[in-house]
């Protein structure tokens, strides 16, 4: 059983596979900086909401390694916010970053402090890796025969603390005999798709082909696609649910088409301050992410350009949401889950 892990923390320091060189490069860096692991959440070294949240988590632990005791507020302090400013659409961030803060809080004033806080983030690491499995046990339950499924960017074991939600719905699908062929969306522009998702589903031995994502809607009109699965960012109390962008868009075309489209994000992923999509923050990224290509210019600077990092799909498009829990249908209502 190959077991990917995007994130480990070894001996005080944390290992992950630096995602922006995948599938060229495995190549593995170790740090127990937090500035360093802002940069590679920055950076998409370390993406998919909850790895982000886990990353977070054990940054925090780290924050106060090699600091006397007397600069802890402080050191602690300014870690959150600049951990809590990398990226703004993912909750598990915010999650995870209020989850340490509250160890923080009770037990600012004793020795054990720092132990706590790596106690808690290892917790938040393996909770996580527990909603990935139930996850995939939950998702088996929509597939009745062996069907040809569409994912978007990579909710797989790379973009959490386990064995993903999404992409390890299809995972287990797979291994029980309910997927004959995996199509994967390129992903633009910065290609988790064609590259990451890509990468897991080779290692896993599961049928697959990538295509550019404005090759879905022929897909489907071809008779190709049975189901269409994603990851989230973030989901609204009434299940709108945010992904990256071109999520949307294969909501419409499967509503369009008349394909099931099912979400899967562990509870985590709930948000419910947010009543509905409109409170959602969408993270706006670095034009150069489309004026070049892997660091190659491919069109002009002074071209005014709109990049966002994900999109809200909403919840009428929706045909289920998978977590932990269970496998929840519309109508929805995330406020008591
Ligand atoms: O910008 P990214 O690569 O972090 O975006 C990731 C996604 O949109 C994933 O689908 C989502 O985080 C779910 S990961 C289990």
């Amino acid at each position: 059983m190959i077991k990917i892990r995007a994130v480990e923390l070894i001996e005080e320091q944390l290992h992950f596979i630096n995602q922006t060189k995948l599938p060229l490069q495995e190549e593995m860096l170790v740090t127990d900086d937090y500035e360093r692991i802002a940069i590679a959440i920055e950076r998409l070294e370390i993406r998919g909401a909850p790895a982000i949240g886990v990353a977070a988590a054990y940054a925090l632990a780290l924050s106060l390694k090699n600091i006397e005791k007397e600069k802890w507020t402080e050191a602690f302090e300014n870690a959150f916010k600049r951990l809590a400013s990398t990226r703004p659409t993912a909750v598990n961030l915010f999650f995870a970053l209020n989850e340490m803060q509250d160890v923080y809080n009770h037990y600012q004033n004793t020795n054990d402090l720092r132990s706590r806080l790596y106690q808690k983030a290892i917790s938040i690491h393996n909770d996580d890796i527990n909603l990935c499995d139930r996850i995939a046990s939950n998702g088996l339950n929509i597939f009745t025969h062996k069907v040809r499924v569409l994912t978007h960017c990579n909710a797989g074991a790379l973009a959490t603390g386990g064995d993903g939600t999404a992409l390890n719905v299809i995972r287990k699908a797979f291994e029980n005999g309910f997927v004959e062929h995996v199509y994967s969306d390129e992903t633009r522009p910065l290609l988790q798709g064609s590259r990451l998702t890509a990468w897991e589903l080779q290692k896993y031995g599961i049928p697959f082909s990538i295509n550019t994502d404005s090759t879905a809607a022929f897909l489907m009109q071809q008779n190709k696609i049975d189901l269409v699965i994603t990851g989230a960012d973030r989901i609204a109390i009434n299940g709108d649910a945010a992904n990256k962008i071109g999520t949307y868009n294969l909501a419409v075309l499967c509503h369009y088409h008349k394909i099931p489209f099912y979400i899967a994000a562990p509870t985590t992923t709930i948000d419910k301050k947010c009543p509905n999509g409109d409170g959602i923050k969408i993270e706006l990224r670095d034009k150069k992410e489309l004026t070049h290509f892997d660091s190659k210019q491919i069109t002009l600077d002074s071209f005014p350009a709109y990049c966002p990092a994900f999109d809200v799909t909403p919840h009428s498009l929706i045909t289920a949401i998978i977590t932990e829990k269970g496998i929840h249908k519309p109508p929805f209502d995330f406020l008591h889950v």
